[in-house]
């Protein structure tokens, strides 16, 4: 046994054993005649102390000493020695193995470091090196106990996640890596094939066609710690691949499957926080979500909330509100309690070049309350009365401010969920710590996108339509709502899913409104479409953002922090270069040609 114990397991009730420990120099201290070594490995860090007393004589004390001076930062090394006590009063309280130190009789160095561009002792954010750098020796950030803790809490919540399940008689079915494409509304990523050049598998963006398939085929209760590819436009919450906890139920409504989500986040939140979650979880609709935050993923802990001030700006005098109102146009406010001092012009100046930049807003006009008034430049181009009128809709106090966008309803809704999001956390208007779960309902079935000049479906091309709204797909599919269903903690969607279309004709209808012809559905999803016609069960389930639930019940701002090897903004894996080039008998295997630049 290269060990006997860990790094973080030995305490007072060790001491006179004589163990051995295996792990990485975290720190040392020379002392001259004295070295103080932190040996660190996943479970703790325990001191050993090299002086005149180590080994069994000054001889061997003296070996151990030279041999002890000569290690470095990150060397491995085996130490045997007695669990001294320390003395009252003398323990380390930043160490939990603090009661206890080791008096060395063995030192073996396993094997030596460079010098560490990331130093695995180094948790601060602020004395760490650029992420590029982490990256890059992902093997040694990994080493950081900050990191390991979120890898050790991911795994308990997938431990929970497979219990509960189980529990509830899911059984946890693999499904292909190389299929067709699902669609999920990003771009796939293909895999050639060799035997077939020409044909290319699509990586899934989500299991979402084999998992109603196994509904269809009885199985009743499906769930899969699955993994998903999807080719778009990063972000601190998106990664190229992440995972799912992905679920899929027979004979449910949307109400069974909600339960058994809320059932398992009450759990998580006990296990995980030790928080009590109230149930049911508040559940909001998405016209709701919009009109109030301006997001479908509404950040509720804390208010700020969205104001309308449409019809006052169609009677007002000021030009840029008024057009906008007659132009069926939305102007909408949100307001800074007490915080109009903190807003001088060269803030409000960055504020609004930023606004500008991210979300395509013309301008952002504001309003500060002070003397029983609103003052800002935009003032002058209010009567008296409706400046009254203003200031009390949006309950305006002096010392406030607001920031005002007239523009399309939804580019006020991105701006103002931006800004809100933004200010919500400068002005610190919630404890960091607070949870907050709630259900969004009522999505719109479709959305038209102007660039593909469509219908796209909103959730997926496989969710049904509420049943009472079923008669307006042929009328006014715009206003159809969908029995989708997503989760949201904090902010972000943590999941989604809906109840499905078993029925052959409804689906083969929804595929025509998407503008997808008949042979373009019997070519990729004919075998969906035959399924469907053999006694198709009523189904329905959801996917949980794996990596999102992880960061956020870690407390952390990316998911990359979360995941071991995650890739950058640019889809690049910086420790092994992935994407990289391949052999050019790869590719004339696969009969591909890529164009030279
Ligand atoms: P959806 O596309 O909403 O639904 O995905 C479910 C959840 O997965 C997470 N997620 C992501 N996490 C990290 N990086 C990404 N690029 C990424 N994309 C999505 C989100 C999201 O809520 N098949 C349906 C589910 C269903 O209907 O049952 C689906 O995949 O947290
Ligand atoms: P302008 O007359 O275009 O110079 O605008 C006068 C003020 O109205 C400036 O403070 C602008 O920032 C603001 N403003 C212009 N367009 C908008 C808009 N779409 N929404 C909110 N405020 C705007």
């Amino acid at each position: 046994m290269l060990r006997t114990h860990t790094c973080g397991e030995l305490r007072r009730q060790h001491a006179g054993q004589i163990v051995t420990l295996c792990g990485w120099v975290d720190y040392f201290r020379n002392k001259g005649g004295l070295v103080f070594l932190w040996l660190r490995d996943r479970y703790g860090i325990t001191q050993i102390t090299f002086s005149e007393d180590a080994g069994n004589s000054p001889e061997e004390a003296a070996q151990l000493l030279e041999l002890a001076q000569s290690l470095r930062q990150e060397y491995v090394v085996q130490v045997t020695g007695e669990v001294i006590e320390r003395p009252e009063g003398g323990e380390n309280k930043d160490l939990a193995t603090g009661e206890i130190e080791l008096r060395p009789t063995a030192l073996k160095i396993l094997n030596r470091s460079e010098v560490p561009p990331v130093q695995p002792r180094v948790q601060n954010a602020d004395e760490l090196p650029s992420e590029d750098v982490r990256l890059e020796y992902r093997f040694l950030d990994l080493r950081r106990s900050d990191m390991q803790k979120a890898l050790e809490l991911r795994h308990r919540m997938v431990k929970i996640m497979r219990d509960y399940t189980d529990e509830l008689g899911f059984l946890e079915i693999e499904t292909p890596m190389l299929g067709r494409s699902t669609p999920e509304g990003a771009r796939d990523y293909l895999v050639p094939s060799r035997v077939q050049p020409g044909k290319f598998y699509a990586l899934p963006q989500s299991p979402q066609l084999y998992k109603q398939l196994l509904m269809i085929a009885g199985y009743d209760r499906y769930v899969q710690v699955a993994r998903c590819f999807r080719d778009e436009d990063l972000r601190a919450d998106r990664q190229p691949e992440f995972t799912q906890l992905d679920m899929e139920m027979s004979f449910i409504t949307m109400d069974d499957i909600i339960g058994v989500m809320e059932g398992l986040m009450k759990r998580l939140a006990k296990e995980i926080l030790d928080i009590d979650l109230q149930l049911p979880l508040p559940r909001m609709s998405y016209a709701e979500a919009m009109e109030r935050f301006g997001h479908d993923a509404p950040d509720l802990r804390f208010g700020m909330e969205l104001i309308d001030l449409t019809d006052l700006a169609g009677q007002c005098e000021f030009r840029v509100f008024r057009a906008t109102a007659d132009a069926g146009n939305r102007v909408r406010a949100i307001v800074a309690k007490g915080a109009s001092e903190q807003f001088s012009r060269k803030r409000i100046d960055e504020l609004t070049a930023w606004a500008q930049e991210n979300f395509g807003i013309k301008g952002l006009a504001f309003l500060k309350g002070a003397e029983g008034t609103l003052q800002a430049p935009i003032a002058k181009n209010f009567e008296p009365a409706m400046l009254q009128r203003i200031k009390e809709r949006l309950q305006m106090e002096d010392g406030d401010i607001a920031f005002i966008v007239a523009d399309t309803f939804e580019t006020s809704c991105r701006a103002l969920n931006g800004l809100r999001r933004r200010l919500g956390k400068e002005l610190k208007l919630y404890d960091p710590k607070t949870m907050n779960f709630s259900w969004i309902v009522d999505f719109p079935m479709l959305e038209f996108s102007e660039e593909e000049q469509r219908w796209v479906a909103v959730h997926h091309p496989f969710t049904a339509p509420l049943p009472e709204d079923e008669p307006l797909l042929d009328t006014n599919p715009r206003a159809c709502r969908a029995a989708a269903y997503d989760i949201v903690i904090n902010g972000f969607e943590a999941g989604g899913g809906s109840i499905r279309i078993h029925d052959n004709a409804l689906q083969q209808k929804i595929f025509g409104l998407l503008g997808i012809s008949k042979e373009m559905a019997e070519e990729r999803f004919g075998f969906l479409l035959k399924a469907l016609s053999f006694g198709a069960p009523p189904h329905g389930g959801i996917a949980l953002g794996l990596d999102r639930l992880a960061m956020i019940f870690a407390g952390l701002d990316s998911i990359r922090d979360v995941i071991a090897f995650p890739k950058t903004a640019r889809a690049t894996d910086l420790m092994t270069g992935a994407p990289g080039l391949v052999d050019d008998k790869q590719l004339e295997e696969l009969e591909i040609d890529v164009k030279k630049k």
